[in-house]
């Protein structure tokens, strides 16, 4: 979504906006504007597309600005309607995440009392509103001019009326305070203030702050004077650069071994074959009460939960659902008291995820977090929860907290197993075959350059099926979700036992099929479904165990993977379809990182 970034201090703020602007390129846009005030005017740039196309524009003077990336809601893809939003006179900048829900009626309103619009945004009737309320206190009039608006903001406001302060305020968009020495800022997530500093105060829900070059100060939407804590931020700078590889993606691919093993670092005890989960802060008699979990989720945290559906029911036999979050938070939902809710989350920030929480804690029900960004709402607002310990996920398509997430799940069924009917000898199995998977997955890392060759041999196919069973169904989805969403390329994922009953109408020569298919109890029935789609012509790419060679019979095309237990193999079989996905893009010359339409944390509707 939208990038914001602000500061005050005596430096020259505009090379500060840029750099900021660049850490928060992976969250996707399509415009970018820089707003700064000095020698009491506004001076203001905005352009559509990327912010390093025209650096020379960036040149503005004054040592307090705002900065903003732009990915579009309302209105189109313009100069005109990229961030900041200027008021009549000039005098007041706003820049904005989120949405004004009744910005209409607002514009008609501001319209008819003689302020002149000059874009199609939602955002601008913000400038206009603070222009209306302002009498001399910019604090007070964007506070009395949000009570006039429904929907999300995060926002930033400068004014030429007041240069030595910047106002900001949150409401469902995520917003943070940075403390320097002599100097603050403002930004959409942490991530923009490396290497400024490592203090940040995390804004809360309808929150306003204003910050000098000396201190902030927070209130809230109804005037009430809050103290802020200041939060140390514990990553180092380096974990958010590309260390020599072409693309964030592809280092986070390869730092998925050292990922895996901080998520179940002092979380499972092989010796006796228990995991335990700190921040769920349930005991176990809590942990036996539970006769149903829900997983609430989008996107590849979706397909997370779907994974973690499989391996709860294998290893505790708890009926388990995942759900969709733009959906559920519609629907009637059906919950009781022995009704456990998660909701996964890389950024902690999607909005129907959040949506969905809330409803669900409207019903009085526990709703617990499983997410990688500490401070994000979700982890906030959640009734406790597990980090995932991923490390800033840079890339737009996420692999990493992926696989952090189904670690995390595993160990969460071995938690559940064990109070219930897994036996000592099992748990100890699971979890010391869960401390080995870090090393098979640096053996599937060596086949990088294979992989890469196979993304080259099937470049030019239009269309994918992708096909699992059982725990390898939800790899399936998100091998083809992965193609789609960098590549461009059309995939489907499906189950290999569905395919029959429709889906197998497309194949023919041209479609391609990628079986996520171990060799495992359900092995031999995908095998059938092989021999059904090569009877049809299709192509297929088998990801499969190694030393399975007489697999090579029905296929096309083998990627081979370490043996581990069954309701492991979802953390092997993702490596080879994300360096598919990865590799298909990559040779297409694809912006990898950043794809089209996409932004890394969808905090719309
Ligand atoms: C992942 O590859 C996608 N970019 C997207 O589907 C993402 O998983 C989804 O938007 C959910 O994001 P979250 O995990 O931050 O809530």
């Amino acid at each position: 979504m939208c990038g914001i970034i602000a500061y005050i201090g005596d430096k020259k703020a505009s090379p500060i906006l840029v750099d900021g602007l660049k850490k928060l390129e992976y969250r996707g846009y399509d415009s970018w504007g820089l707003a700064t005030v000095d020698s009491g005017k506004i001076n203001f740039v905005k352009s559509v597309g990327r912010i390093g196309q025209n650096l020379e524009m960036t040149n503005l003077v004054g040592t307090i600005g705002m900065g903003h990336t732009r990915w579009a809601t309302h209105g189109g893809v313009t100069d005109q309607n990229a961030h900041p939003h200027l008021d009549c006179e000039g005098k007041i900048a706003v820049i904005h995440n989120g949405i004004i829900e009744n910005f209409a009626k607002l514009k008609e309103q501001l319209i008819n009392e003689g302020h002149k619009f000059r874009s199609e945004t939602d955002t601008e009737v913000l400038s206009h509103l603070i222009e209306k309320y302002y009498e001399g206190n910019l604090k007070e009039a964007v506070r009395r001019a949000l009570l006039c608006v429904d929907g999300t903001y995060g926002i930033v406001v400068i004014s030429s009326k007041e240069p030595d302060r910047i106002v900001a305020a949150r409401h469902g968009s995520p917003l943070v305070v940075g403390v320097g020495e002599g100097e603050n800022y403002f930004a959409s997530d942490a991530t923009a203030l490396m290497p400024y500093t490592k203090k940040v105060v995390f804004i809360e829900e309808n929150e306003i702050v204003e910050i000098t070059k000396d201190g902030f100060y927070t209130i809230t939407i109804d005037d009430k004077k809050v103290d802020s804590k200041i939060h140390e931020i514990d990553w180092e700078a380096d974990l958010a650069e590309k260390k020599g590889f072409n693309h964030f993606m592809l280092k986070e691919i390869f730092e998925q071994p050292k990922i895996m093993e901080n998520a179940f670092a002092g979380r499972i005890i092989p010796s006796e074959g228990i995991a335990h989960l700190g921040g769920l802060n349930l005991t176990t008699e809590e942990l036996l009460k539970v006769k149903r979990i829900i997983f609430i989720a989008c996107g590849t945290a979706l397909h997370a939960g779907l994974v973690g559906k499989y391996m709860i029911e294998e290893c505790a036999s708890i009926p388990c659902e995942a759900e969709c979050a733009s959906e559920l938070r519609y629907k009637r939902i059906l919950l009781d008291k022995d009704t456990l809710v998660f909701v996964i989350s890389q950024s902690g920030e999607t909005a129907d995820t959040i949506a969905a929480m809330r409803e669900i804690q409207r019903k009085g029900i526990k709703v617990l977090g499983i997410s990688n960004v500490v401070g994000s709402t979700i982890a906030r607002e959640t009734d406790g929860g597990v980090f995932v310990h991923a490390g800033p996920e840079i890339g737009v398509a996420s692999t990493k907290a992926f696989l952090a997430q189904i670690t995390v799940l595993a160990i969460l069924a071995l938690e559940f197993g064990r109070v219930r009917n897994l036996s000592f000898m099992e748990g100890k199995e699971i979890a010391s075959e869960i401390k080995k998977i870090p090393e098979k997955i640096k053996k599937i890392l060596e086949q990088n350059d294979k992989i890469k060759n196979l993304a080259e041999k099937y470049r030019d196919y239009k269309n994918f099926l992708y096909l699992g069973r059982r725990f390898n169904y939800p790899l399936a989805l998100e091998g083809a979700l992965k193609m789609k969403e960098i590549s461009y390329v059309h995939a489907e994922g499906y189950s290999a036992g569905e395919m029959k009953h429709g889906a197998i109408a497309m194949i023919d020569e041209k479609f391609p099929c990628v079986f996520v298919a171990p060799k495992d109890s359900v092995y031999d029935k995908t095998i059938s479904n092989m021999q059904e789609i090569k009877a049809r012509s299709g192509k297929i790419i088998a990801v499969t165990t190694e030393d399975n060679y007489e697999i090579e019979k029905y296929v096309d095309d083998v990627i081979y993977i370490p043996e581990t237990l069954e309701m492991l193999e979802p953390l092997l079989t993702v490596i080879p379809i994300q360096l598919l996905a990865y590799h298909m893009a990559e040779i297409k010359g694809l912006d990898v990182d950043k794809p089209r339409n996409l932004a890394k944390s969808v905090t719309v509707e």
